[in-house]
């Protein structure tokens, strides 16, 4: 490796869009400014404000929770949904109980077997959707209600770059525009029904992201989901980008912004009626909200309202003992 733009050290990374081969040192920092600036041109959160962490362990979510706490601006909150998925679950707990720990930041874990149910529960009742989109309805379900029940201000969820560029390419191939107007770096929050939702690795690499997590050591779960699917569109789309962003670096990340500069011009215009669900009464686009009517089909009840009722009492649940936010 050659040395570090910044120093004599000799770099342990190369960032070909940012014409730039950094140490450790100045590639953390480098990576800090990155994130603040993100934060600050999407207005993701102020100073001081409350802000859920999602982290499921793996590196992605583990280096975004191990960079804002560095960054220190926002009072952060780690929330894991431990999804009942055998050893790879047990596992995922634990690399984020002891991730939480050692730094000193609260943790709120929420278990689905402690509802009697688990991810390959659902999946087989509901043959007909993919464990995948069962669970991401799970998720942003908790994360969502913990944050609205414990008063936080965002939720920051750890998708990157190479992933959203993917999602943004197949909703526009597939013409799905109520898919497509979605996603966005920010999405706001609405009074009493959805916390606001922020991506602050919008912009970032996936390669860097593992990069920095190889140069910190830092500890997290290698092993991918059992469940994981990736699409035939989304693999082709996703060698695309790859091979645009090789003949031009930085081409993802001008993707990237000029999508959200459209989509944030056209937010607010249109938004549709938020609705209460029926059942729990948070967001929901009919009369009941994809986790109440997803659990209700393969259950035969909506969960929503006791997962809100024990996130309020804290049963069910394990935060750092000397949390306040318990
Ligand atoms: Fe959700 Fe795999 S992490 S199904
Ligand atoms: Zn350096
Ligand atoms: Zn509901």
């Amino acid at each position: 490796m050659p040395k570090c733009h910044y120093c004599e050290r000799e770099a342990v990374v190369r960032l070909p869009y940012a014409k730039l081969n950094l140490c450790e040192k100045h590639f953390e920092e480098y990576l800090l400014r990155k994130l603040e600036r993100s934060i600050a041109r999407y207005g993701m959160f102020k100073k001081g404000e409350r802000v859920i962490v999602g982290v499921s362990g793996g590196k992605d979510s583990i280096v975004l929770a191990d960079l804002l706490s560095k960054l220190g601006s926002a009072r952060l909150l780690v929330v894991h949904v431990d999804l009942g998925i055998g050893e790879y679950s047990r596992k995922s707990s634990e690399v984020v109980r002891r991730f939480s720990v050692e730094r000193g930041l609260d943790y709120f874990i929420v278990r689905l077997l402690d509802y009697n149910t688990s991810i390959p529960e659902l999946a087989s009742s509901l043959r007909s959707r993919r464990p995948c989109s069962i669970c991401g309805v799970v998720k942003r379900y908790v994360l969502n209600a913990v944050a609205l029940d414990l008063g936080f201000d965002a939720v920051a969820t750890a998708h990157h770059g190479d992933d959203i560029s993917v999602y943004i390419l197949k909703s526009f191939l597939t013409q799905d525009y109520d898919q497509l107007y979605k996603i966005s770096p920010v999405n706001p929050g609405i009074k009493g029904l959805a916390a606001r939702r922020v991506k602050p690795f919008y912009e970032f690499y996936e390669f860097e992201i593992e990069k920095f997590a190889e140069a910190k050591n830092l500890m997290y779960v290698s092993e991918k989901c059992p469940f994981k699917h990736i699409g035939w569109l989304e693999k082709i789309i996703r060698d695309l980008l790859e091979k645009a962003e090789e003949e031009a670096p930085g081409f993802k990340i001008a993707l990237l912004r000029s999508h959200a500069r459209r989509v944030l011009a056209v937010e607010g215009r249109s938004a549709e009626k938020p609705k209460a669900c029926a059942s729990c009464g948070l967001i929901s686009e009919g009369s009941e909200c994809s986790f109440c009517r997803l659990t209700r089909r393969a259950l035969g009840y909506p969960l929503g309202l006791q997962v809100r009722r024990s996130i309020v009492s804290s049963a069910g649940f394990t935060i750092r003992a000397d949390s306040k936010q318990a």
